[in-house]
């Protein structure tokens, strides 16, 4: 793969995308093509070959899961899965304990669970490259494959409008509007204003958009659908808020992505996506689901890709 601008993320973290340039991104986007292509034909490579990675899941997973242990090992090296009952991690021992005790036995550690903190202690103690497999906050490695999908369908990502719908204050709203910012997209929160993101974040993300030219926008108005180029959702309760939902169904169905709401973008070309899983009937009917499998299908692929590369660029030998 060409590398111009002469990127490397070698011994890299990957925690948030707020820690990364939008140069940074796309490298990483075009790894993953590189990769994606090359295993279509057949081809996978040995630079993790050596290596061991810990996959610690807290909270349950099947793409992020899979992905990092078929990307781990098309690349040669040896993913151990982690799950929240196997390990002492913050029960029996200080999270710093448990990161510095993988850290002299593991090469790279994937953290899936509820704090932030805890990956970032992780990252601080390991002192390996820790990624971040999903947290409350944020999502990141999602973004990756949400981007590598919009630009197979679209071919750029500057300019883009992605509207995500639903839950404004999750992690993956959060992490679109980061990504997105850095990118240079249109990106609109559509969400009622109960569920709107942090204040702080949205002016970090104004910031980044200075830079890049992407637009923030964060409304409770349907009509900023207008136009868009993708419409994302995403479960109207996420994990670790199980008891919440009675009140997110009252608060979201208006906000539901059906056909209704995919006519109001005024464009017959608008995608739907959704990093899954999908509560089919609550934030997207299965007509809409069904109608861009491929597309969501795909994405939910590009994770493995992306996850790869991002294994691959920290860890690998590249
Ligand atoms: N999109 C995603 O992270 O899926 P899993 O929860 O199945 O890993
Ligand atoms: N917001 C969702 C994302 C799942 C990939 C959750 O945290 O459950």
């Amino acid at each position: 793969m060409e590398n111009p601008k002469n990127i490397s993320l070698k011994g890299r973290s990957f925690l948030t995308l707020k820690d990364f340039t939008a140069d940074e991104i796309q490298y990483l986007l075009d790894l993953a093509a590189d990769l994606k292509a090359k295993k279509k034909q057949g081809i996978t490579g040995n630079s993790l070959k050596g290596k061991n990675i810990a996959l610690i899941f807290e909270k349950p997973s099947t793409r992020t899961r899979s992905s990092f242990t078929v990307g781990a090992i098309d690349e040669g090296g040896h993913p151990e899965y982690l799950g929240r009952d196997d390990i002492q991690l913050g029960h029996k021992e200080t999270v710093e304990d448990t990161a510095r005790v993988l850290g002299r036995i593991f090469d790279g550690i994937e953290f899936r669970g509820f704090k932030q903190e805890t990956v970032e202690k992780l990252a601080k103690y390991s002192g390996v490259p820790v990624w971040n497999g999903l947290t409350d906050d944020y999502h990141p490695t999602q973004i990756l494959a949400d981007f590598l999908t919009i630009m197979e369908q679209f071919g750029h990502l500057k300019g883009i409008k992605l509207v995500f719908v639903g839950d404004g204050r999750n992690n993956m709203a959060n992490s679109l509007m980061i990504g997105s910012a850095k990118m240079g997209l249109d990106f609109c929160i559509l969400a009622p204003k109960e569920l709107w993101p942090g204040e702080e974040l949205v002016n970090l993300c104004n910031e980044y958009a200075k830079e890049s030219g992407a637009k923030i926008t964060v409304s409770d108005d349907l009509d900023v659908v207008k136009g868009a180029d993708v419409i994302y959702t995403d479960v109207w309760a996420s994990m670790g808020e199980e008891e919440k939902a009675a009140e997110r169904i009252k608060l979201l169905t208006p906000y539901q992505v059906n056909s209704a709401l995919m006519a109001r973008t005024g464009k017959d070309s608008t995608i739907f996506m959704h990093c899954l899983p999908a509560v089919r009937e609550h934030e997207v009917t299965t007509e809409i689901m069904d109608k861009f499998s491929d597309v969501v299908f795909d994405e939910a692929e590009n994770r493995m890709h992306t996850i790869k590369a991002v294994m691959v660029a920290t860890l690998g030998n590249i």
